[in-house]
């Protein structure tokens, strides 16, 4: 099947509603572009789970902070074309910051999600949470999905479309999708590709790092902050600048304590001129 791309607001919603009232169900996958297997996996997802799949790309100036990438973040349109045919992509969504912004940045209405965005990566980007979940509640009213797909590599953005979706009873069903990883662990990300050759094999020393606390976690270490500093000790020695380094509870985002059944490592750290950010989950059972 073709995929068509259209940046075409209102001949999008015609497409749609024409599908949607046949009873097709629509799935959707939102991204920034530069596509790399764990984006095309949630394309697959949707492709499974839905009778038509709509993928935006769409690098959204309002999640990026001033001195951040925005500029350069890589825009590989052709070839993400590419890749979401032939993952069975049916419609391909590419609007322009005009047609999103119509009156500018400035002027647009913004969403603040609390609470899940007070900590990790939201104390650390000021704005970039009410850049995504403004940029997805539009994005969300234009497609209309019944089902749309996150990657859980951004663990806490998860998080706040979870409460977005919920706090104004949006009608999707939220899913995410594992993340994807290089054969040495590196979880995949479009930033990836700012690592230097001599910086990619350290990268890899991020997941290792919370594989070993999720190991120790799982064999009783009951000292969460104990393992906090000895991975960011383990990071800094590797040459990592790491943000922050975190044993949450997996609902709130908040500091795990030693009882906690459904637990998350959130990470990130700037390697050169590189932020990876990273999370591993450990859910375990007290009976
Ligand atoms: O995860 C991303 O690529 C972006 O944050 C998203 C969800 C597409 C919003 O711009």
């Amino acid at each position: 099947m073709s995929m068509e791309t259209s940046a075409d607001i209102a001949g999008l919603r015609a497409t749609l509603d024409r599908f949607r009232q046949k009873g097709a169900r629509i799935g959707f996958v939102p991204t920034m572009g530069n596509l790399h297997a764990g984006h095309i996996s949630l394309i697959e997802q949707s492709v499974s789970r839905c009778d038509f799949t709509v993928a935006s790309i769409f690098v959204n100036p309002l999640q990026f902070g001033a001195g951040e990438d925005f500029d350069t973040y890589p825009r590989t349109l052709a070839d993400d074309q590419s890749k979401l045919v032939e993952a069975g992509c049916n419609l391909l969504f590419t609007p322009s910051t005009d047609q999103l912004y119509p009156r500018g940045l400035e002027a647009h209405t913004k969403v603040t999600v609390p609470e899940v965005t007070r900590h990790h990566c939201g104390a650390h980007r000021p704005g970039h949470f009410d850049g995504v979940s403004t940029i997805v509640n539009v994005l969300l009213n234009i497609v209309q999905p019944a089902v749309a797909f996150f990657g859980e590599k951004d663990f806490q953005q998860v998080a706040v479309i979870r409460k977005l979706v919920f706090d104004l009873q949006m009608p999707v069903e939220i899913v995410s999708g594992a993340t994807r990883r290089e054969d040495d662990g590196l979880a995949m990300s479009s930033r990836n590709q700012y690592l230097s050759a001599e910086d990619r094999p350290v990268a890899a020393e991020l997941y290792r790092t919370l594989q070993h606390i999720a190991s120790r976690i799982e064999d009783g270490e009951k000292n969460f902050l104990q393992l906090q500093t000895e991975g960011l000790e383990n990071l800094s020695r590797k040459g990592f600048r790491t943000e922050y380094l975190n044993i949450v509870r997996a609902d709130t985002l908040d500091v795990a304590s030693e009882r906690d059944e459904d637990i998350v490592v959130l990470v990130a750290a700037r390697l050169g001129q590189t932020r990876l950010i990273d999370n591993i989950r450990i859910i375990r059972s007290h009976d």
